[in-house]
């Protein structure tokens, strides 16, 4: 298969190119610099000449305090180039497969969200990651949509990295316990995306790491697997505020196990980050590539 990974060199766009390499596809790379998916031209130019059988899209506005100030930018990233990328794709019989958030949701579930729940978002980031997938869906009937949360890995600044590097620094740390969400390892969700890009099976995917905890919970089970002497505390989201409403519940699962594809416990996604972390940081050290 020929797979075009589009936002390539960001944190999940980084793991999906080299997930669909290891799978044997020959896969080409772009980012903003080289393919911009707002820009209509240069996507039809890109398809004709690379003529891939499917766009893995991992472009996006990512900055979610940013996104409040600055909807009308993170629309045009995330809401109507996705859109532009679809039309693209649909007119060259591609497939696509694109990847949006758990911040569609209101968050204020006591069950997790599954792919026919409602949405309703309560930020700008959310609401331009909605319109995003309206656009995906309307504009190619050959897409997958996958859902995804609280994504860590090793080419991106990602919440486990900065608890480990506060953690270095301080004795205590506090960190909010009332908001519950699924941690997912990009080493899990980018050979998932490859999979659902093989299949058939079109429409939405929820693909976040199994179980649940709070970003508390995660920083807890972060530092002590690392060994840090550390403490941490819980706290409440009142006592951080932060520009963009964050989902005080947030859990997604699956109703399409069986077209789908189910990613592993997000402990063993936090234990399989760890690892890697720690033989890349082994390598950089005697002076291997970064
Ligand atoms: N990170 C999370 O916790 C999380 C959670 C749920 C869902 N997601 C979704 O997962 C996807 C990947 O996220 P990520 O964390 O890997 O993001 P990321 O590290 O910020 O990477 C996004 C990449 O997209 C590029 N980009 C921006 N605008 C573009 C455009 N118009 N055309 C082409 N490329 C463009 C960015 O380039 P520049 O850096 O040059 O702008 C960057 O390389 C996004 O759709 C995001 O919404 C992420």
């Amino acid at each position: 298969m020929r797979v075009l990974v589009t936002g390539a060199y960001g944190m999940l766009g980084r793991e999906v190119v080299a997930a669909s390499r290891d799978a044997g596809h020959d896969t080409e790379a772009r980012d903003l610099d080289t393919l911009d998916i707002s820009d209509r031209a240069a996507l039809d130019e890109a398809l004709a000449d690379l003529d891939p059988d499917v766009v893995v899209n991992c472009a996006g506005w990512t900055d979610v305090d940013g996104a409040e100030e600055h909807e009308a930018q993170a629309l045009h990233v995330n809401g109507t180039a996705p859109g532009v990328l679809a039309a693209a794709t649909a007119a060259a019989g591609v497939r696509v497969v694109h990847v949006s958030t758990d911040y569609v949701f209101p968050g204020d579930a006591s069950e997790p969200y599954v792919e026919s729940s409602p949405t309703g978002p309560r930020s700008a980031y959310g609401r331009t990651k909605l319109a995003g997938e309206h656009a995906v869906a309307a504009a190619n009937p050959d897409h997958v949509i996958a859902r995804t949360a609280w994504l860590f890995g090793l080419h991106g600044k990602n919440f486990v990295d900065t608890m480990l590097a506060l953690g270095a620094e301080r004795e205590t740390l506090r960190v909010v316990d009332d908001q519950t969400g699924c941690p997912t390892w990009a080493g899990h969700l980018a050979p998932a995306l490859i999979t659902l890009a093989e299949r058939e099976a079109t429409g939405l995917f929820h693909t976040a790491g199994g179980g649940s905890c709070t970003w508390f919970e995660l920083a807890r089970e972060a530092l002590a697997a690392t060994g840090s002497p550390c403490r941490v505390e819980p706290t409440t989201t009142d006592e951080f505020p932060r520009p963009a409403p964050r989902p005080a519940y947030s859990v997604l699962a699956t109703e399409r196990a069986a077209d789908g594809v189910v990613l592993p416990p997000w402990r063993e996604g936090l234990a399989g980050y760890l690892a890697e972390r720690a033989s890349f940081d082994s390598r950089t050290t005697a002076g291997g590539p970064r």
